[in-house]
């Protein structure tokens, strides 16, 4: 099957409310392809500066992306999400930050050769993804080969990115295509990071799913991928 969403062709279809409410946001909010517009020239035109780039695929709740943004104020930040009205919910809470060092893309994940050029981030992180976990469904994992040769590509030599899931089905998944690529190294591997890894740096963010989870006794599985790019 073909996925359009990567290509030349996809249309983002926006025939929601939330879409002319984000409007309001418009001063760090791009909504669509207006992030495409900026594909080689994030730092120089939108951040005016030379800073790391990192970005987030499926921001949700924004607490990640709140918390790092307060803890790095060295980098640029460019969280994502596709969702509609979690979007609007993120851009308030955002908005409320004394902070400059971020955007917001209410974009989806599968156009980040669309919104980056060649090299241009510095580290990606993907906390949560859609696990998706039926068999006929398991098309509709944005983690696909597709997906790491795009990530790959807009990631700097040696780039990292950052994952943690709450399923074993997705992280065996994942842990398939990261071995058959060959493009990435893995790091960092942990089943259980909380239990065996309490002060590594993934462990000192939650997420709101990740609360959820955790409350579920649940154990996180974290990867870090680091690109072979020479
Ligand atoms: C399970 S939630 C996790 C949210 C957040 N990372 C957390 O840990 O609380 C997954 C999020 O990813 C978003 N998402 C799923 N697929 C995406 C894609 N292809 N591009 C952008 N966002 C996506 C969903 O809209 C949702 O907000």
């Amino acid at each position: 099957m073909v996925d359009f969403t990567f290509n030349d062709d996809f249309v983002y279809t926006h025939d929601n409310p939330y879409h002319e409410k984000l409007a309001e946001f418009s001063h760090f909010v791009l909504r669509d392809k207006e992030a495409e517009k900026f594909k080689g020239r994030w730092r120089q035109e939108v951040f005016a500066n030379g800073r790391p780039i990192v970005a987030e695929i499926g921001s949700g709740h924004g607490d990640f992306m709140a918390a790092y943004c307060s803890d790095h104020k060295e980098i640029n930040f460019l969280g994502m999400d596709f969702r509609f009205k979690r979007s609007f919910q993120i851009a308030k809470k955002l908005a409320q930050l004394s902070l400059s060092n971020f955007r917001y893309l209410r974009a989806r994940g599968e156009r980040l050769n669309y919104m980056f050029a060649e090299s241009e981030i510095d580290s990606l992180f993907y906390f949560f993804p859609d696990p998706w976990p039926k068999r006929k469904q398991q098309k509709r994992r944005l983690f696909q080969e597709h997906f790491l040769e795009t990530a790959y590509k807009v990631l700097r030599p040696g780039g990292e990115i950052f994952i943690k899931t709450d399923h074993d089905g997705y992280a065996e998944w994942m842990m398939e295509i990261i071995a058959k690529q060959q493009l990435f190294e893995l790091t960092f591997f942990s089943n259980d990071l909380r239990g065996e890894f309490p002060e590594h740096f993934l462990s000192q963010y939650i997420t709101k799913f990740e609360k959820i989870f955790i409350g579920q006794n649940m154990k996180i599985k974290a990867f870090v991928l680091k690109s072979k790019k020479g």
